[in-house]
């Protein structure tokens, strides 16, 4: 079991850290904040807020260090004049909020299941796939796999997929890895731990790793929100964009949606955050319960659709 990566902005950081101005050990300037936020708007569609100064300055100050720079301006400047590919990269995954958890929001989870469930019980219905869009570190990806298995059983194996995407590298590679501290996963249920995840031993004790069978149901890829072109072929029953959409402005978050929609089977579920409503954004997804759009166009008698129940009701009329 390969030993935990630095997990170093696992925490939406407040404030601090940068240790107010007189700590610091590089000028941050009012122009370099600005210019900092013009680049990973365009970069990621990213809007930093004006509390998020500090935060900026003690994640870069960082790469100025490694990189033997003495001002934010001439970092500044590095990175556009070289174009270089790794340290846009590194700048991008710098300035990403990866906060997440195992069962995040933990009442989506119940309805993607009925929902798996009652499609796969159609005759001639297709593998069930879900698209999980800020990934992060995974744990929202695998909390779906283990969804899936739940519902489905030994078939998830054979007719249920996840793609999990995140910009971020250095989460992704975490993701991909599937190794978690104990204390995050402590609150599973003992029949989740033992049927989905490996304890560490030795040097490893204090460390879980997700099982082979759940990791092989998980497609992990970097994919960034703000593409004009998310190069998918394929529609997904369910999509997950939990958490991101708040770091985004209104028109980016319109952008997102208008491309989530041919994405979507006619009858797939999108799972948004708990501060995050569609609403006042798009009138493609209507609001069919807490945080869970589908589309407004979408209600239909395609192929492999389940026919809507009361029972399907899921709390707020659609
Ligand atoms: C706060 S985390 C949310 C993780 C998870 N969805 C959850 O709700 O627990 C937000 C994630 O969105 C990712 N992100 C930010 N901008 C993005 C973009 N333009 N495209 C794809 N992912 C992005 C970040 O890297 C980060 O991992």
């Amino acid at each position: 079991m390969k030993a935990l990566r630095n997990t170093r902005h696992d925490v939406d950081e407040p404030a601090r850290g940068a240790g107010g101005e007189s700590n610091r050990d590089f000028d941050f300037t009012s122009a370099d904040f600005e210019r900092i936020r013009a680049l990973i708007h365009r970069r990621a569609g990213i809007s930093l807020s004006d509390h998020k100064r500090d935060m900026a300055y003690s994640r870069l100050a960082r790469r100025l260090r490694a990189l033997g720079l003495d001002s934010f301006r001439e970092y500044l400047d590095q990175l556009e004049a070289r174009n270089d590919a790794t340290e846009w990269e590194a700048f991008t995954n710098a300035l990403t909020t990866n906060l997440t958890a195992f069962f995040r929001e933990a009442h989506h989870f119940p309805i993607l299941a009925d929902f798996v469930k009652r499609r796969a019980g159609v005759a001639g219905a297709q593998p069930v796939s879900v698209w999980c869009s800020a990934a992060s570190t995974g744990e929202e990806p695998y909390s779906i796999a283990m969804t899936l298995v739940e519902a489905l059983g030994d078939r998830a194996a054979r007719e249920a997929r996840v793609l999990a995407t995140d910009l971020d590298t250095q989460v992704l590679a975490k993701a991909d890895a599937g190794v978690y501290a104990f204390d995050q996963v402590k609150h599973l249920s003992p029949e989740r731990l033992k049927r989905f995840f490996f304890k560490g031993t030795g040097s490893h004790s204090g460390l879980v790793k997700v099982r082979p069978e759940l990791r092989a149901m998980i497609k992990f890829e970097q994919l960034n929100l703000t593409d004009a072109d998310y190069g998918l072929r394929t529609t997904f029953d369910a999509i997950f964009c939990r958490n991101v959409m708040i770091y985004f402005d209104k028109p980016t978050q319109a952008q997102v949606l208008a491309r989530f929609e041919p994405l979507m089977k006619p009858d797939g579920l999108l799972f948004a955050g708990h501060s995050e409503n569609f609403t006042y954004v798009t009138q493609a997804f209507r609001l069919r319960g807490q945080t869970v759009y589908e589309l407004t166009r979408g209600r239909s008698d395609a192929a492999g659709a389940a026919p809507r129940r009361a029972s399907d009701a899921l709390g707020v009329p659609a």
